[in-house]
Formats: structure tokens, C-alpha cells, sequence
């Protein structure tokens, strides 16, 4: 038979592509057996910020969905949405009073599924965050918990008698300021925050609590979610003994005293609580993502479970506290997560830290430095997680004055710890009004530089840095060494230009990334690995006149990438 298909045989032949591209399931999708988060690019969407489609100033759930053609694009396959249910929003949604509904400020339940579904058609995942320590102190649970010293769920979270005098516990210290205890009047004990005095921490240790809160995630496998990044792991669980921390020397950023978090933070018990975690993850075909702060590549490690049975994408945040563009400290945190045997996570900012536009930049060539992070982490072995409006080069747009300042880390940490508001400014759409971000009043205010960095204009300019992370995007995605290979570092001694291998087989690409203000001549010398530099083709680079193939030497502009294919 000849001719046009007809349209059963279209509607067949599309029916047999989405069930190729089946969620929730475990097929490898290549010969090393990788699973399919660990060919994905991640994106971290602050739905406040994101997209309004209502125009009361804050994003939406449908204003994520008008723009997941964009994040098809951009070369996107993963969505992580900080949280979007009911919540009092004292911290921005990571207080919970709801964990099974969306908070109406960003739209319905049938909302989500709808932007689900869509996202499933555009093959992007959705990834939700499992605020897991603590819930609002609106939760019902806590309310409930706080009502009488018998409740049915006094034991839901932790609640101890003080020392006497006005004295709370012990003397652990508040990530957001201050004691971590509060004190309920109305039964006269104090209970435990981590976070704000909003925020009371869950016992872990009561398995009622993990029945309930691992049925949460079975809540949203039910609603085609694809895995959970895991809001503050860390801090799980707390010594039983509740003994008092070793006090360090010096005042932290909130102004308290510094303190070694041995009997609060990172305890082996977590790692239990996790090995099950992951057991109803791998029963739903789920990825979990650790927002893991980890101070060694041991502890990095543990994350990943002794037998790859916790955490599958911990977080590497060692390297993205390399502040400063530094060849050598790169090259160590790079080996360090290798050193792992684990599959790294890397990030280069987040909703809690000061945006690597400004981190990273020099204030002169903060444009190109932006390309080079992104040629950095987006060509390692491993999965990145992207934060919004980093392929743009959004800036921190940080309070300029107290009665300004929304986040509550900002408010207790005014004047030396500013917050958190500045790296959460909306995403920048277009030159228009508030960016394109909403037709109302923004909730933050956004940076002047949105008139030159912005979706509408970058992707007019083949030099911007949208176009540069698409094009990125799209190599990832295709070359099989960057996807696959094994990472190699080359010219180690060379203190400002990082360069390395990402190998397959008998292909390489290879990666020089020159981390310095000045030019800089490198020589590969390939012998050892078996390439010949004379086998070189360009793929992609920042360099205004690139070097011919074959040449062995290449010479690098300040902050200029250069990436290349071998063959032997
Ligand atoms: C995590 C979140 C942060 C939040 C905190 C408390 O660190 O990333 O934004 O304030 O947990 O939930």
C-alpha cells in the first residue's frame, strides 16, 4: 500500500510513541543500565515566582503549565515544584497544613492533574518537594498535638519539659534564629523547631508519623508524580537523650553562637528512615532527591545507601559552595563526588542561596561566567538540577530596607543576613510590564536588569545566555559520552583552566572551561587515553574565533568554553 497513512494509522502510531515514554516504570534507558533520571535535566520552579495566570501577583499552577512549551524547549525533562499546598506561607509553603492538596493561592488538585497531564505530554516529569521534618503549626496534626498533654497526637512531633526558670531543654540553636524551642503555655512544656517557631518538627521516631507521611507520597505517585526532592533530610531525627550541642567559637550569620549539630543533624537513624522511603519510591518507579548538606564525601555517600537503597539523586551542595571560580577547587569537590562511586547531583543555585549570576560573577564578565558554570555543570558526569531563571542570567534583587524584607530568615537576620528574597524575584518573561510575570503587582519586586535579561529578548540574540544553555541542552541530550561517558580530568596542574574528558567507548568530549580573567594556551596531551588532538571537532565554544581541527593547542579567551568532539 501507498501513499498518505491514514489517520488510524497515525492515531496508532502515536498511541505506540506515548506508551514508549511510560512514567513511573524502571527500564534502563541505555546499555549501562541507567535509569532515566540519570539522563534528565532537573529545573527548580518557585511557583510564586514562576508564572502568574491570574494576575493577583503570585505564580500559578496554570501559569507553570502556559509555560511548559518553554520548558520543553530550554531542554527540560523534569519539573521540581517547591510547595504548592495549603500553607499558612510563613516560609513561603515550607510550612504545611495540608500535604495532600494544593494551596489555593496556586490553584486546584484538578489543576495539578491537568498540568500533569500536559507535562506528561511534552515528556516532562513533575518532582514534588516532601517537606518532611516539620509541618505548620496549622497542621491538624499539631493542633491536635498542642491541644492537651494526652492528645492522639501529642506524640507526633517532640514536646519535652524545660530545665527550670525559663530554660528550654538544651541549648540547640535555630536555623532560622534563636532556640529551637518554644514554649506552649497552655500545657506548660516546649516543643521543637528547627526552622521558625510555625514549623514544629515531626517525630520521626513514632512509626504512626511515617505511616502517615509515606502515605503523602503515595497520595502523589497516585497523581502521576515521578519522585520527591526531600526538604531538609539532615534533620530527621534528634538525639533521644536531647543532649546539648558543643558550642563553637564565633556567631553564626543569624547572629547566634556557632554550634557543632552532633545531636540534631545528620544521625544515623535518618538513614532507616530513608532505606524505607526509597522501598515505596522503587514501588512507584520514583527518583528521590536529597537536599543534602553534606560536609565530606563519607557523608555524601551514606546518602546514597549502603546497598543504592536511599537516596538516588542526593544533592552535592560541597560543590556549589566552591564560591568563587577556582579551577583547583572544582577539580577537588568534582573528584571528591566521583570519589563517591555514587551518581552526582549537581547544583549551582537554589531558592536559599544568592543566584550564581552574582556568586560567580566578576561584575565585569558576568554574562560569559554565566555560560562557563553552566558548560561547567551541565557537562559532568551526572544530573543537574537548574534553577530558574539561571538560564537567563537573573540577578539578586536583595531588600534595600527592613520593613522590605518577606522571608522570616531576613526578618530575624536583618542587617547581616538580608534573606532569601532576593535569589526568589519573578521570572523574567519578557521587556514588558513586571517582566511578563503578571499583569498585577509582583510579590517581589523585580531587578531593572530584566529589561536586557528576559525569555522574549534572549531568544532573539544568538549570543545570550538562553541560547547558549539551548544549545547545551540539546548536546547533552544527544552525545552519548556527555550523557554516558566517564569523567577524566586532564592538565591537572593547570590552576585556571579546568579541562577535562567525559569518555564513551572510543568518542570523548572534551571539555576546557578557562576560569580566569587573562588568555590562556593549553596543550592536551591525549596519548594516555588514547585520543589524538588532531581528531578534534568543535561542538560548542564562547571563543570569537575558534580554533581549527586539529590543532593540539588551543587558546583560550578569558572565561571561554571550549568543547570538543574526539574520536580515535
Ligand atoms: C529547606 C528549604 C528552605 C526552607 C527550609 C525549611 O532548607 O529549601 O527554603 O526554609 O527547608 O523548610
Amino acid at each position: 500500500m501507498t501513499g498518505e497513512p491514514t489517520a488510524s494509522a497515525l492515531l496508532i502510531l502515536g498511541l505506540c510513541v506515548v506508551s514508549a515514554f511510560s512514567f513511573g516504570q524502571r527500564k534502563p534507558v541505555d546499555a549501562q543500565g541507567h535509569q532515566w533520571w540519570q539522563h534528565a535535566v532537573f529545573y527548580e520552579i518557585y511557583p510564586r515566582s514562576f508564572a502568574d495566570s491570574n494576575n493577583d501577583g503570585i505564580g500559578d499552577l496554570k501559569g507553570i503549565e502556559s509555560k511548559l512549551g518553554y520548558l520543553q524547549k530550554l531542554g527540560v525533562d523534569a519539573i521540581w515544584i517547591t510547595p504548592c499546598y495549603p500553607s499558612p506561607q510563613v516560609d513561603f509553603g515550607y510550612d504545611v497544613s495540608d500535604y495532600e492538596n494544593i494551596d489555593p493561592m496556586y490553584g486546584t488538585l484538578a489543576d495539578f492533574d491537568h498540568l500533569a497531564n500536559v507535562a506528561k505530554g511534552k515528556h516532562i516529569r513533575i518532582i514534588m518537594d516532601f517537606v518532611m521534618n516539620h509541618t505548620s503549626e496549622q497542621h491538624p496534626w499539631f493542633l491536635d498535638s498542642k491541644s492537651s498533654r494526652v492528645s492522639d497526637h501529642r506524640d507526633w512531633y517532640i514536646w519535652r519539659d524545660g530545665k527550670g526558670d525559663g530554660k528550654p531543654p538544651n541549648n540547640w540553636i535555630s536555623g532560622f534564629g534563636g532556640s529551637t524551642w518554644k514554649l506552649d503555655p497552655a500545657t506548660g512544656q516546649y516543643y521543637y523547631h528547627y526552622f521558625a517557631s510555625a514549623q514544629p518538627d515531626l517525630n520521626w521516631r513514632n512509626p504512626a508519623v511515617e505511616k502517615a507521611m509515606f502515605d503523602v507520597t503515595r497520595f502523589w505517585y497516585r497523581h502521576g508524580v515521578s519522585g520527591f526532592r526531600l526538604d531538609a533530610v539532615d534533620l530527621l531525627l534528634e538525639d533521644p537523650e536531647l543532649r546539648d550541642n558543643p558550642i563553637l567559637a564565633g556567631l553564626n550569620e543569624m547572629g547566634d553562637p556557632k554550634m557543632l549539630e552532633q545531636h540534631n543533624d545528620k544521625l544515623p537513624e535518618n538513614h532507616d528512615v530513608l532505606r524505607r522511603l526509597r522501598g515505596v519510591a522503587d514501588e512507584n518507579g520514583a527518583v528521590l532527591v536529597g537536599e543534602t548538606y553534606t560536609d565530606s564525601a563519607a557523608e555524601l555517600k551514606e546518602y546514597y545507601g549502603t546497598h543504592n537503597d536511599e537516596i538516588q539523586l542526593p544533592m552535592d551542595f560541597m560543590f556549589c559552595k566552591v564560591d568563587r571560580l577556582s579551577a583547583p577547587e572544582f577539580r577537588k569537590q568534582i573528584a571528591l563526588a566521583e570519589s563517591t562511586g555514587g551518581w552526582p547531583t549537581y547544583v549551582i543555585g537554589n531558592h536559599d542561596m544568592e543566584r550564581s549570576y552574582v556568586r560567580y560573577g566578576d561584575g565585569k564578565h558576568n554574562d560569559e561566567i554565566a555560560k562557563l558554570m553552566a558548560a561547567l555543570y551541565l557537562t559532568l558526569r551526572g544530573t543537574p538540577v537548574m534553577y530558574y531563571g539561571e538560564e537567563l542570567g537573573m540577578t539578586n534583587n536583595d531588600p534595600m530596607r527592613k520593613e522590605d524584607v518577606k522571608d522570616p530568615m531576613g526578618i530575624t537576620g536583618w542587617p547581616g543576613y538580608k534573606g532569601r528574597d532576593g535569589e526568589r524575584t519573578p521570572m523574567q518573561w519578557s521587556d514588558g510590564t513586571n517582566a511578563g510575570f503578571t499583569g498585577g503587582t509582583p510579590w517581589l519586586p523585580i531587578p531593572s536588569t530584566y529589561r536586557k535579561y528576559n525569555v522574549a529578548s534572549e531568544s532573539k540574540d544568538p549570543n545570550s545566555i538562553l541560547q547558549f544553555y539551548r544549545h547545551l541542552l540539546r548536546l547533552r541530550h544527544q552525545d552519548r559520552a556527555l550523557l554516558d561517558g566517564d569523567y577524566l580530568p586532564l592538565n591537572e596542574d593547570n590552576t585556571n583552566v579546568l579541562s577535562y574528558l567525559r569518555r564513551y567507548q572510543n568518542e570523548a568530549v572534551l571539555v576546557a572551561l578557562n576560569m580566569s580573567a587573562s588568555v590562556q594556551e593549553i596543550n592536551f596531551d591525549l596519548t594516555k587515553q588514547g585520543f589524538s588532538p588532531a581528531r578534534m571537532k568543535v561542538l560548542l565554544t564562547t571563543l570569537n574565533s575558534p580554533p581549527k581541527a586539529g590543532g593540539d593547542r588551543v587558546s583560550l579567551e578569558p572565561f571561554a568554553v571550549y568543547v570538543a568532539r574526539l574520536s580515535k
